[in-house]
């Protein structure tokens, strides 16, 4: 018998020329904290050119590019005022403002035919979502979603094991993770509000978990869930030294959980916090009828996995176990989720992490806010678009 983790085994991909002939005129849209690497990883693709900064708060988006380095750049007060400028010719904006801002920056841009390279949570609402989907299919133009964690070799290894049929058929998936105590609030509240972050450790992080097994499986369409979610630690004045104000400020959940049913008889059990008394909730555990897989749980933000995948299978009767040691990823997840967009502008191809499946994670996330607010079970209603 050969060796097991032969069937994974990946295909090179070759290393494609970058076309300079014309440059991308690139824009970014909130110059907070994810702006910047999105700044840098552009400014070290010879095929780009940042003509535009846009943030609502004066001043931030020109510091910004006095602190990276930025020059030869326009700026605004708003994602409207950069889009109205005609005279920018932009091919492409990052959107990198909170999450309720998403929805509206990126249905603006794709109306003024801009392609979008959107950060995630994809957006707050179903209702949101569904709106990005309509304009980007009215557009002609694309939207990828900032799900860098794709571009890990682990996560890719992850469903090379699904999709060579080593698992069976998966039935049960267990998923999420999250942190003892992370509420994010280094650089301010808007994370935490409702207006600005308008979902909590749900969005942020669980969006992650979700897309991990959701890729993996190839992304069925999910049919009812079942939520709960809770902000014990969000609320707690105590929780913030220096700024027990958070608590009166915080809007959203620092822990979710949900049990969703999707098409395939496969189900999602899935928990996800910002905080809570234990130091995981459980690794993700993916149930097949020849075998069960093991991921070890991370805090969900890094983009890769917590250690050796382990296959829990039957082997000549005998149930073993094989370790899939970590495998390295050479280079920048983060500047190759940019890359990968920008190639798919230049060639027409479709958007690497496509809205067409991010609908559903961003369905799940809605779901179990929204079920969690009722306190039962409701049908996912996800129209053709
Ligand atoms: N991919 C990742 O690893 C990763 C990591 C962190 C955050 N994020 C995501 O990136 C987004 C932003 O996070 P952040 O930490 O940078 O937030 P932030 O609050 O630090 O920055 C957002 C900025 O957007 C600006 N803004 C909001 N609406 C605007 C508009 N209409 N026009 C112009 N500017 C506008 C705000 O003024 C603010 O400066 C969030 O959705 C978050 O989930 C992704």
């Amino acid at each position: 018998m050969g060796n097991i983790l032969d069937k994974f085994k990946e295909v090179q991909e070759e290393k494609k020329e970058i076309d300079t002939s014309k440059k991308l005129r690139v824009g970014i849209i909130g110059t907070g904290w994810i702006a910047e690497p999105h700044a840098t990883s552009y400014m070290k693709m010879p095929d780009v050119e940042i003509v535009g900064l846009a943030d609502l708060i004066p001043g931030k988006a020109e510091a910004f590019a006095a602190r990276l380095g930025i020059s030869g750049v326009k700026f605004y007060g708003s994602h409207k005022e950069m889009l109205d400028d005609e005279s920018l010719n932009l091919d492409a904006v990052s959107v990198c403002t909170y999450n309720c801002q998403h929805e509206p920056c990126t249905t603006y841009a794709l109306k003024k035919g801009v392609n979008v390279m959107l950060e995630k949570p994809m957006c707050v609402t179903m209702e949101e979502a569904i709106a990005i989907c309509k304009a980007e299919k009215e557009s002609g133009k694309i939207v990828s979603v900032g799900f860098q964690p794709r571009f890990d070799e682990n996560m890719k290894m992850l469903k090379r094991i699904v999709e060579s049929g080593e698992l069976g058929q998966i039935y049960y998936i267990q998923t999420g993770g999250g942190r003892r105590r992370g509420i994010p609030t280094p650089f301010g509240t808007t994370f935490i509000e409702k207006e600005t972050g308008g979902i909590g450790a749900l969005g942020d992080i669980g969006c992650y978990s979700l897309d991990m097994v959701m890729n993996a499986i190839g992304y069925p369409k999910p049919l009812t869930v079942t939520g709960y979610k809770s902000d014990f630690f969000g609320k707690r004045p105590d929780y913030y030294p220096g700024h027990p104000e958070y608590a009166e400020k915080f809007g959203v959940d620092d822990f979710a959980a949900g049990f969703i049913r999707l098409e395939g008889g496969i189900v999602i059990d899935f928990r996800i916090a910002w905080a809570m008394n234990i130091d995981t909730p459980g690794d993700t555990v993916i149930l097949g009828t020849k075998g069960g897989l093991r991921i070890p749980s991370t805090e969900c933000w890094n983009g890769s996995i917590g250690g050796p995948m382990t296959i829990y299978h039957e082997v000549a009767g005998d149930q073993v176990e094989t370790k899939i040691p970590v495998r390295s990823t050479n280079g920048s997840v983060f500047e190759m989720k940019i890359r990968s967009f920008l190639d798919a502008i230049k060639s027409g191809a479709p958007a690497p992490v496509p809205t067409s499946q991010i609908l559903y994670n961003q369905a799940i996330l809605s779901g179990i806010a929204t079920s969690a607010e009722l306190g039962h079970e409701i049908e996912i209603q996800i129209p053709e678009i």
